[in-house]
């Protein structure tokens, strides 16, 4: 495993995320053996030194969690760095405390590493909840904050309410996906101001992003990048081993995959033993549609 550190905390460059495509976002697993599957991911990716692990209340109504919890529950739990999210309608200060102590509670923990405001709300302003998230600090219930799918504007915004810095902004982050969703803004501004303020810019959905055409989620290495197949043929790598290679090699850049495959879990920690040249670097940085239209609702 590879790592970065950052404001003195040391993380691998790979984190397992929580939201699978083998269930519903507000249901959970839909059958015991997608719930198993997604238990058994978390605990293989803590083997293989996936010590970070992604989650948030939202995720299946907090199923997410509680599938966390059990599978950590043997484990040391110093050894593991564990993130969740407080969903965005929830971001006054009397929801953020009542929310940090149902995430615990299903986490079967004392606290968080991190704990990230999931994405902001225009009609709460960061001055109320910002506050509430230190005081999360202050009491031991979460060791470190930080936010989600926020422009460089937010993130400014958030930080003069903190009295602790921003360890990360989690944002969509792909070979094809560069901030034209409509959370977040352009991500090179993103990742700028990440890399002068000493933060870690956490990209989600690196491998998967939804097609325009079809709607459905769609593995990036299908669409469309033309030389893609070559430069993975080159390193004897897949696909979506040079597009993890990419991210993991950028300054600051930590990356969120999900995977219920075992083999893909794997394939994705061997996506860190080798270094792409110069000319393959700035092939993929050149893919991004620069006139892409947003494609998120
Ligand atoms: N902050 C936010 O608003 C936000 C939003 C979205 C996601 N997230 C976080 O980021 C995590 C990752 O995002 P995501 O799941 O949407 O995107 P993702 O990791 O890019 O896509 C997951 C999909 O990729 C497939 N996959 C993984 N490794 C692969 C490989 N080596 N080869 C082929 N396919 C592979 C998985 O299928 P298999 O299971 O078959 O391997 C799964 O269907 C989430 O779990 C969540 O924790 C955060």
């Amino acid at each position: 495993m590879k790592y970065k550190k950052l404001q003195g905390v040391k993380l691998p460059v790979l984190c397992i995320g929580s939201w699978t495509s083998l269930w519903n976002e507000m249901e959970g697993p839909k059958t015991p053996e997608d719930r198993q599957a997604c238990l058994d991911s978390i605990k293989q990716a803590i083997k293989l030194g996936i010590t970070h692990i992604d989650t948030a209340e939202l995720y299946g109504m907090g199923k997410s969690e509680e599938i966390i919890g059990e599978a950590i529950k043997d484990i040391d739990r110093k050894s593991l760095f564990i993130t969740s999210k407080v969903a965005g309608n929830h971001l006054d200060s009397d929801s953020i405390h009542q929310a940090i102590d149902k995430s615990l509670q299903r986490l079967g923990t004392d606290y968080l590493d991190l704990y990230l405001v999931h994405w902001a709300n225009d009609k709460i302003p960061l001055s109320e909840t910002m506050p509430a998230m230190c005081e999360l600090i202050d009491s031991g219930k979460i060791k470190y904050i930080g936010v989600s799918n926020f422009s460089v504007e937010q993130m400014k915004e958030a930080q003069k309410h903190s009295t602790y810095p921003l360890l990360t902004n989690q944002v969509e982050y792909n070979v094809l996906a560069r901030g034209q969703a409509n959370r977040g803004g352009p991500t090179s501004e993103i990742l700028q101001y990440c890399r002068e303020n000493e933060m870690f810019l956490t990209a989600y959905r690196p491998i998967m992003m939804k097609d325009q055409v079809t709607k459905k989620q769609k593995l990036i290495a299908g669409l469309g990048i033309p030389k893609l197949e070559e430069i993975a043929k080159k390193y004897q790598k897949t696909p979506s081993q040079i597009i993890l290679n990419w991210l993991t090699s950028q300054e600051n850049v930590i990356v969120a995959f999900t995977s219920t495959s075992e083999k893909n879990i794997e394939d994705n920690v061997n996506a860190l033993d080798f270094e792409l040249q110069t000319e393959d670097k700035i092939y993929l940085d050149n893919q991004f549609p620069k006139d892409a239209e947003p494609y998120l609702k």
